[in-house]
């Protein structure tokens, strides 16, 4: 039995949980995802999802259980070190889990101290085999509550980043990046939206910020479905890094209308709406059934046509196309500001194993564009493999293919080492004065004719 189940499935649980409040069962949502992201690898989203109470809650509380898990991954050094004084011998995964949950709550949170020390051992009472653990617990939050703070500020912010991720980072893009790259992880994002009509009207309404060609930026993400204009569709949630990639493709050409494209790894489509929004004609494959799903919602919701197609990009067939998008499936260590969990529920192994996906979808791409044609690789990772070694590699087996450099992004203030080499890397830390961005590898490429 896993030490999920053990928290979660215990003879007497039922007659337990009558008892126990709405937000001592968010608090046990949060833990149970912290358990699960660790150890199974899964998204944060789809493990809180899985989590038995988290349906049955108020969107207030399954808000809030998200905050915590998400304030644990965002913090996990921090809290480690708030810990390590008070813990000798590592606890069962549960209690550790717990006893992130609280620290994540009491030293990170603007919630009542009191509160999150008596639920957070009311989540370890409301099971037979961690209520042994609920006085240790206590009196260790205790102690937290009296020092949490000062040590918490002690830890540098760097030491929230995972080492092998942060080795990495270091050596491709350097200490000093390294550092400020890691202040991102700390701060709230914004929301950004890619706008296709009267984007300054919307600013005016939302009191956002226009950037770059498409993008409004709104300081904090809230609820987007009561946001203006939400139902006529002519915007939708993308950041300002993840809308480059199409803006590049269509920059290539005179007259997007009626340009053939395919968007190869599509759903959930934020590169298909903006392709369909400029009147390409858009065909979207994605092997992914429920993220295509969400695709076909968005296209609804916006209005806007596409071709989509549900299957695997390596054995789809079609005529070569003038314009080809691979948005290529990655380890998305560049979205760590609105999904911290990316940086716990990846492997240098894991990252292998999608450089060896890339290798098969690039030239499966440039198979499906027409000579004279353009493909654009894009990954949202910031490991240096899923970037410039996947084009070097491509080039050197198809010699009809060449780098298109990308000298800037109209829009966008980015230092000149970002575009080095021809193509286009975007670091969180990049805007800062904008709230930043996530962290994207582009590149471009034409077919001899
Ligand atoms: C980075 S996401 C794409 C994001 C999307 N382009 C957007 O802008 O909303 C990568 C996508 O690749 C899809 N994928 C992974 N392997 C695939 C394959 N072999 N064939 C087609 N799609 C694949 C995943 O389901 C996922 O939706």
């Amino acid at each position: 039995m896993s030490d999920r189940e053990h928290i979660s499935r215990r003879p007497g649980k039922q007659q337990r949980d009558a008892k126990i409040s709405d937000s001592v069962k968010a608090r046990r949502c949060a833990a149970l995802a912290v358990m699960d992201v660790r150890a199974n690898g899964k998204a944060l989203e789809l493990a809180l999802a899985e989590t038995e109470d988290y349906a049955s809650l108020e969107s207030r509380d399954r808000a809030f259980a998200r905050a915590i898990a998400a304030t644990v991954f965002r913090r996990s050094g921090q809290i480690k070190a708030v810990l390590k004084p008070h813990v000798r011998k590592k606890p069962t995964a549960p209690v550790q889990a717990v006893l992130e949950t609280a620290v994540a709550q009491i030293v990170f949170m603007d919630v009542s101290p009191h509160a999150a020390v008596s639920e957070s051992v009311d989540v370890l009472k409301s099971r037979r085999n961690t209520t042994p653990f609920a006085s240790f617990t206590n009196a260790v939050l205790r102690r937290v509550v009296e020092q949490g703070k000062q040590t918490a500020a002690a830890a540098p912010p760097k030491s929230n980043i995972p080492g092998w991720i942060r080795g990495e980072w270091e050596r491709t893009y350097g200490k000093i990046p390294m550092t400020k790259i890691a202040v991102q992880l700390i701060k709230d994002p914004g929301l950004d939206l890619t706008v296709t009509d009267k984007r300054q009207d919307l600013a005016e309404a939302t009191g956002g910020t226009p950037v770059g060609r498409q993008t409004l930026r709104l300081k904090s993400i809230g609820d987007v479905t009561a946001l203006p204009d939400f139902e006529a569709g002519t915007w939708w949630a993308q950041d300002l890094a993840a809308a480059q990639p199409a803006q590049i493709l269509m920059s290539q050409f005179d007259d997007v209308k009626g340009v053939r494209v395919l968007d190869m790894c599509a759903a959930p489509g934020g590169k298909t709406l903006q392709l369909a929004a400029a009147g390409m004609t858009v065909t979207a494959v994605d092997k992914s059934a429920g993220r295509l799903k969400r695709l076909e919602d968005n296209l609804v919701r916006t209005k806007l046509n596409a071709t989509v197609v549900h299957k695997d990009a390596l054995e789809f067939k079609a005529e070569p196309f003038d314009a080809v998008l691979l948005d290529a499936p990655c380890s998305a260590t560049g979205t760590f500001r609105r999904h911290p969990d990316v940086l716990h529920n990846r492997s240098p192994k894991s990252v292998a194993d999608l450089v060896r996906l890339q290798d098969k979808l690039l030239p499966k791409a440039a198979a499906l564009t027409a000579p004279g044609g353009v493909l654009i690789y894009a990954v949202c990772s910031l490991q240096p493999d899923e970037g410039l070694p996947r084009i070097a590699k491509f080039l050197e087996n198809a010699p009809d293919f060449r780098l298109i450099p990308i000298p800037a992004l109209p829009g966008l203030d980015l230092p000149n080492e970002r575009f080095k080499g021809g193509v286009v890397r975007t670091l969180p830390c990049d805007m800062p004065k904008s709230g930043g961005l996530d962290g994207f590898f582009i590149a471009a490429l034409r077919r001899e004719a």
